[in-house]
């Protein structure tokens, strides 16, 4: 089982192998997602909204995003562990972002951060956090971090002048030194002409077929996410339905069995309780 390296992804490019990515947030789903055989494990900010329940990513902090990486990385053995840049802890000044990207490696036990955008301000950043050796990957089309001033969570790249743009900033991203991009809710032919173009992988979600990977938010493809889920989140099984009935099932038992249980338990400590006063006993 060869952990999976951040230089191994381009080869698989290379060798037309799909890359599978998913989200996790904790050490239980991290162990079962690394045992299934997914290349990265996505610590997403996308905690803020499946696991915590706010509205969107923004109020998603450093600390939080440390606590689940931690988590992330103790149950992984062979993916590559990727956590998520908050909102704000890259935008305000190259030191603190080279300082927040390090804790989600130092003690987050990240291989690599991602964060989101592409303007020549996150480009920057971008290059400089590689060239303290921290690998990056990045994010174009939906940002979900920027929801406020796409109007919300809306396909991007839509018209050609948007288009351009996104094949411009990956671009410059790939020449920034990421090692691979996300490319979320854009058009396929949009994705597929960012794929052509790039030496490093894209990983989709939402943006069609021909990305060299796609990454899906596990609760989501696992049918755990009640509200509504984006139309290209494929679910894989309905782990709520299943998880809303054993719970039934263990009410009914506990609800139909408390006196049989209670009475078992007497029985149990009447018996520890003759056993430890017999043992007293021979001990005077
Ligand atoms: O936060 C997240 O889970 C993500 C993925 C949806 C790509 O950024």
């Amino acid at each position: 089982m060869k952990p999976v390296r951040v230089p191994d992804l381009r080869v698989m490019k290379e060798r037309g192998e799909k890359i599978a990515v998913l989200t996790a947030y904790d050490y239980t789903m991290a162990r079962l997602l690394d045992r299934a055989g997914v290349d990265i494990i996505l610590v997403g900010d996308s905690v803020g909204m499946v696991v915590l329940g706010f509205d969107n990513t923004l109020p998603v902090t450093l600390d939080m995003m440390i606590h689940h990486t931690k988590a992330v990385s103790r149950g992984a053995k062979r993916a590559l562990i990727v956590a998520d840049m908050p909102f704000l802890t890259f935008q305000l000044g190259m030191e603190e972002a080279m300082r927040n990207a390090g804790r989600l490696i130092q003690e987050g036990g990240a291989a690599a951060v991602k964060i989101e955008g592409g303007g020549s301000h996150i480009v920057e950043t971008a290059n400089r956090l590689v060239d303290i050796g921290i690998p990056v990957m990045g994010h174009l089309g939906l940002t979900p971090q920027s929801v406020h001033q796409l109007g919300g969570f809306r396909p991007q790249g839509r018209d050609s002048e948007a288009a351009e743009r996104l094949l411009k900033d990956a671009d410059v991203l790939e020449k920034a030194g990421v090692f691979a991009i996300v490319l979320e809710s854009i058009p396929a032919e949009l994705a597929a002409r960012v794929t052509s173009s790039l030496k490093v992988p894209t990983i989709g979600i939402g943006a069609g077929p021909e990305c060299d990977g796609q990454v899906l938010v596990s609760y989501d493809m696992l049918g755990l996410s009640e509200g509504p889920v984006p139309p290209f989140a494929k679910q894989y099984t309905q782990l709520s339905e299943q998880i809303v009935s054993a719970a039934r099932a263990y009410i009914e038992d506990v609800r139909r069995s408390t006196s049989e249980a209670g009475e078992a338990q007497g029985r149990a400590e009447r018996e520890r309780g003759s056993a430890a006063s017999r043992e007293a006993r021979n001990l005077n």
